[in-house]
Formats: structure tokens, sequence, C-alpha cells
């Protein structure tokens, strides 16, 4: 795939040996450059604390990171030509100066004085990096610069609103963006051509002809040595405050008044503004417990590295929503995610209502609903289930599918972070995340997070506790899987 390339610049990277680095950035960066994506004037400054490394040494590091993805740069000097490292200790005014000085070094005559800076780091550490930059000097330059702040965005209301006012005294939104990775996701984003492209799907779209939507974000893997983070962070805020609050956003808004990033995320923000508050008996939380595979025998949360004995922190969240506007009023929307469960399968289920009339009752067949389940991942794609007359002479019914997959060709390789890097070179903020949109998410679930009860278990391996398929009670539906 070959890609009109951005503008040039030079990309800041915070965190310059972290993992986001090693495993998402670089090889990212790398892909783009293959195809044409980045402008050959581009140059990846990583920064880091490590005041021994040099730029031979992180080059070595960068070109091993690479390699360990399966990548490796046809001219072989690539790193050396691109890559470079300056240490930074975020409290020195004197390391900021000297960083301000190797970033125009670099800018040299090409690159037009454009900036990214990318805070790839814990986030502990935003709030002292966004202050250091601005009070270096450095939020603004000869060209553009564009801050990028990875999730999570605060940890409750107060932190994300203080966050947002820090950034605010140093950049305009206009410069900002927060990234959410499931905006990156090719499906996500094809949720929006499918929606506003066909007119057919969005006139039933509607509480007149949806019974409830599902969101649903299942992942096979447990936490495995993540525990330093996961801890302190659970489900509802590693995955449903960010990434399952997207797709509701998306599934649920308004056609925007134009395809730009201002009535996008206008959209999305009124969205998160119409929900009513989410009752106690609205929610679940879960965490795994042992659980066996086949013969295989799968740990318990409390069984992984570093989890505190006892701890409480969900592996799994679901929870009924309420969208109170003219469009959604009386349609439950279900969420539902959790480690540890049976498969990988991320998917969204519009459930239609039923036909009025059971004009079929007396073949034995009461009336069924259509079903469109959109396939983010694996096996990306869309399933509309309808009914069909059984060849033969009997009058009889059943149910078929048509379907539309991703054909494996079209497949170009990138995972996400190539097309949200793209739009951030090309100055597009469609797919990331607005301030009011971080602000208006936490207000919903902040509150959630206050009265906790102790998880249900639910056995590693299963969909999760019944407690969760109680949500569903008395509406005929369950969990589609
Ligand atoms: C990350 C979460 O943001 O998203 C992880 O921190 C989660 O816990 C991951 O596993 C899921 O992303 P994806 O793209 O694999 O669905």
């Amino acid at each position: 795939m070959r890609t009109t390339p951005g503008d040039s610049c030079v990309f800041v990277i915070f965190g310059g040996t972290g993992d986001l680095m090693r495993k998402k950035l670089l090889p990212s960066l790398f892909r783009m450059e293959q195809s044409g994506a980045l402008s050959k004037d581009c140059t990846i400054l990583g920064v880091a604390r490590d005041r021994t490394l040099t730029d031979a040494q992180y080059r070595d590091w960068a070109n091993k990171a690479l390699g360990e993805v399966g990548l490796s740069p046809s001219d072989p000097d690539w790193c050396g030509k691109c890559v470079h490292y300056q240490p930074v200790d975020t409290s020195s005014e004197e390391d900021f100066r000297a960083l301000a000085a190797r970033i125009e070094a670099l800018e040299g005559k090409n690159a037009g004085g454009n900036r990214i800076l990318y805070l790839a780091l814990p986030p502990q550490a935003f709030e002292g990096t966004i202050e250091a930059l601005g009070k270096a000097g450095l939020n603004k330059s000869k060209g553009w610069t564009r801050l990028v702040v990875e999730k999570p965005f605060g940890r409750d209301l107060e932190s994300a609103q203080k966050l947002n006012a820090l950034v605010h005294t140093y950049f305009d939104e206009s410069q900002v963006y927060r990234i959410d990775h499931y905006l990156g996701k090719e499906t996500v984003q094809n949720l929006l051509a499918f929606r506003f492209g066909n007119a057919l799907f969005e006139s039933a779209w509607n509480r007149d002809h949806v019974k409830s939507v599902q969101i649903s974000v299942a992942e096979q893997t447990s936490i495995g040595s993540r525990a330093g983070y996961y801890e302190n962070t659970g489900a509802l805020r590693d995955m449903v405050q960010n990434h399952l609050t997207q797709l509701l956003t998306l599934t649920a808004m308004e056609v925007p008044a134009a395809f730009a990033a201002d009535s996008i995320r206008f959209e999305k923000v009124k969205v998160l503004r119409s929900v009513a508050p989410i009752g106690k008996d609205a929610v679940v939380f879960g965490q795994y417990s042992p659980g066996r595979v086949d013969r295989k025998k799968l740990p318990g949360y409390l069984d992984e590295p570093n989890v505190a004995k006892g701890s409480r922190t969900e592996t799994f969240v679901a929870m009924r929503l309420e969208i109170q506007n003219w469009r959604w009023q009386g349609v439950p929307f279900y969420l539902r995610t959790g480690k540890s469960m049976p498969r990988r399968s991320t998917r969204i289920v519009i459930d239609f209502r039923k036909p009025p009339v059971a004009l079929f009752r007396d073949l034995g067949r009461g009336p069924h609903r259509n079903i469109l389940a959109i396939n983010l991942q694996p096996d990306q794609g869309f399933d509309l289930s309808f009914e069909v007359k059984s060849p033969g002479d009997r009058f009889s019914l059943r149910t078929e599918r048509m379907q539309f997959r991703y054909p494996e060709e079209s497949d170009s390789g990138w995972d996400g972070y190539e097309t949200l890097l793209l739009e951030i070179l090309r100055g597009d903020q469609t797919l990331f995340v607005h301030a009011d949109e971080t602000e208006a998410s936490w207000r919903l679930y902040a509150p959630l997070l206050r009265r906790r009860s102790a998880p249900y278990l639910y056995p590693a391996g299963s969909w999760g506790p019944e407690a969760a398929n109680k949500l569903m009670e008395g509406t005929g539906g369950d969990w589609t899987t």
C-alpha cells in the first residue's frame, strides 16, 4: 500500500525506551516509512531518563526492537539516518533547554519547524512533562506543534478536569491528540461508513426498529504480567471508559452536520450527556478465578504475579445503559468486557424488533428478530440474519445470514497506530478524543468507581459471572457470543 506522505516533522517521543515505543510506535513509524507515509525529512527523537545511552546504542536498541516484531529495514542504515536519542529528566529545566536545542538542530532547514510531542509515558508522568514542555516554550514552533497523550486520560472526573486544564494552559485544543487506539481500527472507522453511507440502515437505526444494542469486548488473554498497571486500573478504567465508550458513541450518535472532526466529536459528546445515571443494579463487576479449558488449567486473577492478596480489582464489567434522547429512549444498551474469556471477540450487535404480527405462528414459528452483528476483531465484517423460506413444497421458514468480510488481501499490515500517526501528521482530529468527551465519559462512570462492591467470581475461560446474564432478564435477549 502506498500512501501520500504527511508533512515533514520531528517526532519527539517521551518514553523513548518504553514498551509502547518498542512494540508499537517504532514498528508503526517504520511501516509508515516503508509505505511512503513518512516524508523523507521526518526524524524520530526518542527521549528518556537514561543518561548513559548514546545515539549509537539507541539505534542498536531500535534495530533490535524492529527485529523482534519481524521487521528488518531494507536500508540497514534506516535507524542511523532517522532515529536519535536525548536524555531528559522532567524535573530539570536545563534538560529541556538542551532538548529544545536538539530539536532545532534536527529540524535543520527541512522539517519546517513541525513537531509532534508524543507522551508515551505512564499517566503519573503526564502532568510534569506537559508543564515542563510549556515552561520551556516547546509548545510552539516555527511550524505546527501537536501534543499526543496516551490513555488513560485521568483516573476520575477531577483528575481528567485537572489534566485538561493544565494541557489548555500551554496548548490549544486544536493542538491536542488524545489517543484511543480503537479509533485507529479499520472496522471502527467503517462503522461511520456503514451508518452514514447507507440510508437503508440509518432509517431503521432508532427506537422504532431496534430492541436492544450490545457492545462486547471479550479478551482471551489474562492480565499476565501487567499487575503493576492493572491493579490500579481495573476493567472499568482500562476498557469501558475509553474503548467501549468510543464504540457506544459511534453507534448511537446522530448524523453529524459534516464529516469533519468537530461535527463528529460534538455528536459523540451529546450521546454521553444523554446517558442516564447508571443505577447500582445495572452494573456487574467480576474477577476471574482459577478455571480450566480442555485440560489446561488457567490461573485466577489472585494467582497472577504481583497481584495483592485479596485484591478486589475487577477484570470484567457488564452494564445496562439508557440513552435518554428521541432516537434511543427505551432501548437498552448493554456493554460488556472481560479478560480470560473463552475467545477474543469484539462485536456490536443490533437486535431489531420482531414483526408486530406472528403471521407464521401456525407453521410452528414465532416471529423472529433480525440481528445485525458488526464484528471488529477477529474476522472483521458484518452479518445480518434474516428469515427465508426453506426450499421444498412445504412452507417453512429458516434463518439465514448475509455476510460481509474484509478480504485478507486487503489487510495492509497496519495495526491502527499507523493510521493514527498519519492523521496526526495530517492535522485531522476526527479519530482523537476531545477534552469534553473525556470529561463527559468520566462524569458517567466515576460514580460507579466510588460504589464498587466486591466483584463476582467467574472461572477463567468462561463468559463471565451469571449476574451479567441477569442484567438482561425479562428482555428475552442474551449475550450473543
Ligand atoms: C488496551 C488495554 O488499551 O487495550 C489492554 O490496556 C487491552 O488491557 C487492550 O488488552 C485491547 O486492545 P485490542 O486492540 O487488543 O482489542
